[in-house]
């Protein structure tokens, strides 16, 4: 028998909701001789509020042993913007090295897109996890004055770059249509997209059979929207990983949906999976949110952790219940839904 060593960081709003209902479904996916040990950790607002922490070394060491963390949801409005997203959740990201950042943009059997027609949208973005404006490496000069500057400088290295592309390569390789687009701005961030351009075509040379395209993030935007199917796997930078991963949620049936993983392949550090929504806080507390983006991110958990069965279970599970509920005459609460999969998959 295993045991499987999980951390659980419900966080803040909808957090608690939508993660109970993740361990609820995967507990009815694993097999009986796999053993869930979960370890919750109280961090987020309330924590904050009462002792000033975010993420104190401690519980960043403990977590260290964990075989996997499930995250619900970081912020509140009570917090400054900023504080929990950078001293909890961006240093859980950049202190375990996540620099795959995986966000499939799936469209599912019977969800409604927003899009027109019928499209077929099945890619998955790839989005650097550890570099970009998100590392910090900015400041402010005459705060307050009308000659107050602000800068933010995207840090771009050959080696962060190099893995994660070659991390995509890889991925597209082992998808059927084996296609990869490389999304930058290199018209303007002329340093940078350079970079990234050139480590790709190097990369690419390596991986023969994968398709490669090139888009500026602004023309990827439009692509998302009329013709989300030419993408198969994306690689890009950090935030714009970030945008384009919110549009690619938007188009898909919504950010209830959306579920990610913050991987680090080298198992050093433990991956952690979340939704790709927030903490929601006008509807948290109330049984309104969807679980489902949760429980898909536990799907990729155990993918990850290579119980990949159990990860198919549930994604056929969520294609069911999805395929089912545009003909569902009452919303169904959070835990309904968590319920109706946990059922499923349980068979
Ligand atoms: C996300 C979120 C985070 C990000 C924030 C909360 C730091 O928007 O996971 O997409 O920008 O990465
Ligand atoms: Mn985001």
């Amino acid at each position: 028998s295993r045991t499987l060593r999980l951390a659980v960081i419900p966080g803040d709003g909808i957090g608690q909701e939508v993660v109970a209902e993740g361990l609820k479904v995967l507990s009815s996916a694993l097999p009986a001789d796999v053993k869930v040990e979960t370890v919750e950790y109280d961090l987020g607002a309330r924590r904050y509020h009462a002792t000033g922490e975010t993420l104190p070394d401690s519980v960043l060491d403990e977590l260290k042993g964990a075989d996997a963390i499930l995250l619900g949801a970081i912020g509140d409005p009570s917090v400054p913007s900023g504080v929990l997203e950078r001293g909890l959740l961006l240093k859980l990201r950049f202190a375990f090295d996540h620099h795959v950042n995986l966000r499939p943009g799936k469209l599912f059997p019977g969800v409604k897109s927003p899009l027109a027609g019928d499209p077929q949208i099945d890619f998955v973005v790839v989005r650097e996890g550890t570099e970009g404006p998100y590392v910090g490496n900015g400041g402010s000069l005459r705060t307050g004055t009308e000659q107050e500057v602000a800068t933010e400088v995207s840090l771009n290295t050959a080696f962060g770059i190099e893995r994660v592309v070659r991390d995509a390569f890889a991925r597209a390789q082992a998808r059927p249509r084996k296609k990869l687009t490389l999304v930058h701005k290199n018209n303007v961030l002329v340093h940078a997209g350079h970079l990234w351009k050139r480590i790709f075509d190097q990369v690419a040379a390596e991986f023969p059979e994968v398709t490669t395209d090139y888009l500026h993030v602004d023309a990827a935007t439009i692509f998302f929207v009329t013709q989300p199917e030419r993408f198969d796997v994306i690689v890009t930078d950090n935030l714009f990983g970030d945008i384009l991963t919110d549009l690619a949620a938007a188009v898909t049936g919504g950010i209830g949906l959306a579920a990610s993983g913050n991987i680090n392949p080298s198992g050093a550090f433990p991956s952690m999976f979340e939704p790709v929504h927030g903490s929601a806080p006008d509807i948290a507390g109330q049984g309104k949110a969807d679980p489902t983006a949760t429980v898909l991110s536990v799907a990729m958990m155990l993918s990850h952790l290579g119980y990949t069965e159990q990860a198919a279970a549930i994604e056929s599970a969520v294609t069911a219940d999805l395929a089912e509920r545009g003909s569902l005459t009452a919303p169904r609460t959070t835990s309904e839904i968590g319920d109706a999969l946990a059922a499923r998959v349980a068979g």
